[in-house]
């Protein structure tokens, strides 16, 4: 599907950014490419889609050689979603995801049911195709960003940083229906990310990179248990549990400790802007002495604008909190069984600290986590 054959790029002829990069992308294939920050991975994805000439080497896609093909239509047969989400402020949200089909000069009526079955996928609203980008959330313009992406039905879609922008916890929500989604519609995916809780999570494959050279390129498991040296090791290490790391015991010491909260009393309004401000879709609600009284999605804000002026009359106030010496293992559970995305973490007084995301502990290593007393698939179960 995709293959890169001695691939390297010299920028003004200095050091290379991308050096002698040798690797073979199969169909339906979920590969992320990970590394610091300048080891090349935008490089790479921009020659791919001839943003950036290869210096030497080749790039196939489908067995034909890029240089060969018309950049401009090669350009459209493949996605490209980067994390300046970019869509057009002035068009609306259908405009922007039918913008291929309008350069395609698709009909009318073909670019409305394409908009419309696009949509679905993401499970957005269908009057949401005449809203403007402004009028949505950080997460759901990402929504929005690949599924433009996808509107043309490329075979091969290229994701630099998709989520890099959102908070946490959306970004596990569209790291879920972003992986089902893939494998519903059986795209090959290259994934740029730096966050490696996001690769291990959606990659079939993950190619770590290092001053322009893959340094290992593995399935999760693989680089998990046999990480190819220390420079892996150190980029596992981080803040994540790992086998031999049974000091970590308890929720306070993964917790993410700046959730994005609101005051009971706010408008309904400046709750919306402060969503997207923070590029979230969901807040978490207190009161002025930061005790935690609920919380508030865009849905139900959605449905009360009209009706309602403050965020403490449509909060919902059931939630299930932990307590930061929680052990982290009785957390992993109360997710997992009630499926919720995330916890907020509060202290004795009930005063809000932090919260814990599906994402922050689904690729913690089970082990540490359970000792030997449960299997993988046990969790599994509790999760569905
Ligand atoms: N247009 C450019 N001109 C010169 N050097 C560049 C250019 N773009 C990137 N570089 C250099 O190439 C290296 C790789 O950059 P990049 O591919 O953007 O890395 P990453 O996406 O992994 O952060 C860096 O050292 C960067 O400074
Ligand atoms: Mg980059």
């Amino acid at each position: 599907m995709l293959e890169f054959k001695n691939v390297t790029k010299k920028y003004d002829g200095g050091k290379p950014a991308v050096n002698n990069l040798n690797l073979k992308i199969e169909k339906g294939e979920f590969v992320c490419f990970i590394g610091p920050s300048g080891c090349g991975k935008t490089t790479t994805m921009k020659m791919v889609n001839r943003l950036i000439n290869i210096t030497e080497g080749a790039i196939l896609v489908d067995g034909k050689n890029i240089k060969d093909q018309d950049p401009v239509e090669l350009r459209r047969s493949i996605g490209y979603v980067i994390q300046q989400i970019g869509l057009m402020p002035h068009m609306t949200i259908k405009e922007n995801i039918v913008l291929v089909g309008t350069l395609l000069k698709w009909s009318k009526e073909e670019k409305d049911e394409r908009a419309k079955e696009l949509l679905q996928l993401v499970g957005l609203p269908e009057e949401y195709l005449d809203k403007y980008p402004h009028e949505l959330s950080g997460g759901q313009q990402q929504r929005i960003g690949v599924l433009r992406a996808l509107a043309a039905n490329p075979p091969l879609i290229l994701m630099d940083e998709p989520f890099g922008a959102l908070d946490p916890i959306t970004r596990d929500s569209l790291q879920e229906e972003f992986k089902k989604l893939q494998k519903e519609l059986n795209k090959t995916i290259v994934f740029v990310t730096h966050d490696m809780d996001e690769a291990l999570k959606l990659g079939d494959r993950i190619v770590i990179m290092k001053e322009g050279e893959v340094v290992q390129a593995d399935t999760p498991d693989e680089i998990l248990k046999n990480p190819a040296n220390e420079f892996v090791e150190e980029f596992l290490g981080k803040d994540r549990l790992i086998q031999g790391r049974p000091d970590v015991t308890t929720v306070g010491q993964i917790m993410e400790s700046s959730p994005v909260t609101v005051q009971s009393g706010t408008t309904l309004k400046s709750a919306i802007s402060t969503m997207r401000d923070k590029h979230v879709d969901s807040l978490l609600v207190v009161d002025i002495d930061n005790v935690l009284k609920g919380f508030i999605d865009i849905e139900a804000i959605n449905l009360n604008y009209k009706k309602v002026i403050e965020v403490q009359e449509v909060m919902e106030k059931d939630l299930i909190s932990v307590s930061k010496d929680s052990l982290l293992r009785d957390t992993v559970y109360k997710i997992l069984r009630r499926g919720i995305k995330y916890v907020p973490v509060i202290d004795e007084e009930k005063k809000l600290v932090g919260i814990v995301t599906r994402a922050t502990l689904a690729n913690l290593v089970y082990d540490t986590i359970w000792g030997d007393g449960m299997e993988l698939a046990e969790v599994a179960n509790l999760a569905e």
